[in-house]
Order: structure tokens, then sequence, then C-alpha cells
């Protein structure tokens, strides 16, 4: 009785909806093998591809959280053996803690055969991002789990919805090699924002909701803006309003933006030349300055 699950790395906020919206990615993401045995709860007994930096305690570590809080709700009383395989950066803006969260609660509910429902799973992987960053936010772990692109419409209670996805939709992640930590990224954001600010903020997001459905690429490309977390955590980030500029210059590219706290950065384009071109000139600027990144393209 074993399983293996794969839990894809995200990007979150999508430029005009902090905590709120997010989209998965396919490729980089955490593998996670569980198994049944004898004993009680959760033990986790490998971590690979992490060079050794993750707690193996199951009480601090994402994936140990969210499967255990799961086990507690279906008052499962038998052990169950845990091995994660890292293929993502951490501290990376993609979503690593949430892939871990998701992939734990994910394979210990497939295990045991289903007794909840793929949404029912996402407050316990919302959990494992409480203890990780400190914030509950479910940006990450909603694509992460359901796929595509979220929306997180309420927090109390939570509430996520898909949103469509336009064809040919593809997305590139820029992660330089820099570690940003979501708590810092987080601390940093102003406690209070302008009603001004809050109504640009809201006619955006809902302009991008909007753009989703009717597949409206300019609006897309106008809604896609952040002027109050951007300006603030662009400071994390090498050379940021460079390749922002430069991104928003190629062709087809619809949007630009960081990928959740941080350090990586992320475009849309329409089609795969266009996102492949774009993530290339990207990558060049940090490529000249001498400073390594990965790219990841994906189709959205
Ligand atoms: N919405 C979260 C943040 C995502 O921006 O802090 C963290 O990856």
């Amino acid at each position: 009785d074993s399983i293996k699950v794969f839990a894809p790395a995200t990007v979150a906020n999508l430029t005009c909806g902090f905590d709120i919206l997010g989209l998965a990615i396919n490729g980089p993401g955490d593998e996670l093998v569980a198994k049944k045995t004898s004993g009680s709860g959760v033990t986790i007994v490998s971590i690979e591809g992490d060079e050794g930096r993750l707690s193996k305690d199951a009480s601090k570590n994402t994936a140990g959280i969210s499967a255990n809080q799961f086990l507690q709700e279906i008052d499962y009383s038998g052990g169950i053996e845990i091995s994660l395989y890292k293929k993502m950066p951490f501290g990376s803006g993609m979503g690593s803690s949430a892939a871990s969260a998701v992939a734990g609660v994910f394979a210990v509910n497939e295990l045991l055969g289903r007794p909840l429902n793929q949404r029912e799973l996402l407050r316990f992987a919302v959990e494992g991002e409480r203890i990780a960053c400190g914030s509950g936010h479910a940006d990450n772990v909603a694509p992460s789990l359901l796929g595509g692109i979220t929306l997180v419409k309420s927090y109390e209670p939570l509430e996520v919805l898909s949103l469509p996805v336009p064809p040919n939709m593809y997305v590139a992640v820029l992660h330089p090699a820099v570690e940003v930590s979501t708590g810092d990224a987080r601390a940093m954001l102003p406690k209070e924002v302008t009603m001004k600010a809050s109504v640009k903020y809201a006619g955006n997001l809902a302009g991008f909701v909007s753009a989703l459905y009717t597949n409206d690429l300019g609006l897309m490309r106008r809604a896609l803006i952040d002027e109050i977390v951007e300006p603030k955590r662009a400071a994390l980030i090498p050379h940021f309003y460079e390749i922002k500029e430069a991104a928003l210059s190629s062709e087809g590219v619809i949007g630009f933006g960081i990928s959740g706290s941080g350090p990586a950065m992320f475009a849309l384009a329409d089609g795969l030349e266009a996102i492949a071109k774009a993530g290339g000139v990207m990558e060049g600027i940090l490529k000249k300055r001498g400073i390594s990144a990965n790219l990841y393209i994906s189709e959205v």
C-alpha cells in the first residue's frame, strides 16, 4: 500500500491579485511517496533535493503538518510514512512550501481511499502554509491542488474558484539565485492602503478576471498592474525594473510581475514562441551581469 504523487510549483498573486490569484506551472514541483505503516501519525522518513535544509520533524514540515491534520480530521489512527523529493527551488516565490503541503495531504487522501474530495483538502494545505510562513495564504496551495488559474474568493470561510484559462497562454518563470523568505517579504508590506489605491486595485483585478472569461488579451495586459505590493518588494529582486521593461516590450507578452513573494518573476504571453523569446530576454539581463538564474516555461 503505497502511492506516489506530484504537486506542481505555482505563481501566486499574478500581479493584480495579492493573496488571491495563482496559477500552476507544468514542470517543477514536489514528488512525494506515502505508505501505510504500523504506528500512528505521519513520519517523514526521507527528504531529497533540499540540501538538508528542511525539517524531517512532521510537525515542522508543511507536508507532515497538512497530512497529520487531515488524519486527525478523519480520525485515522494508523501510521503513514512519507518520502519527499523536492524538484523545485525553495525561498523562490514558486510555492515550494505549498507544493509540499498539497503533496502531503493529497497523497494521504488517495492512500486512504479518498475520504474527502479535492476541495475539502485545501484547508489542510493552508494550515501547512500557516506554519511554514506564518501566514495561511491559499493562493499557492489552491492552484497546486486544483491546477489552472484559481481565485480565493474569501478566506473566512475559505472559498476558492477555478477561473478559465485562455487558449495558448504560456508562462515564463525566471528564478534568480537569491533567496527571499515569504515572512520577510510580507513584513515589508504596508499595513493599510488608501481608498484610492484599493479602488484602482479592485478595478484591475476585476478587469483581469473579466479578460480571462472573454479572452481579451489587451484588457488582460492593462489589468496586470500592481502599485501596492510590487513597489515594496521590487527592492529584493536584482534588476527588477530593467527585466520588467524588457519583458513587457517583448512581442506577445500579456503581463509581468513578481511570482509570489519573489525573487522569481513571471511573464505571461500568447503562444510558445512569444514566451520563449520573452523568457530569453529576461534571463539575458541577469546572465550578462553574472547572476545565475533558472528559467521555467510552461503552458498555463
Ligand atoms: N501571496 C503570498 C505573498 C504568496 O505574496 O506573500 C507567497 O508566495
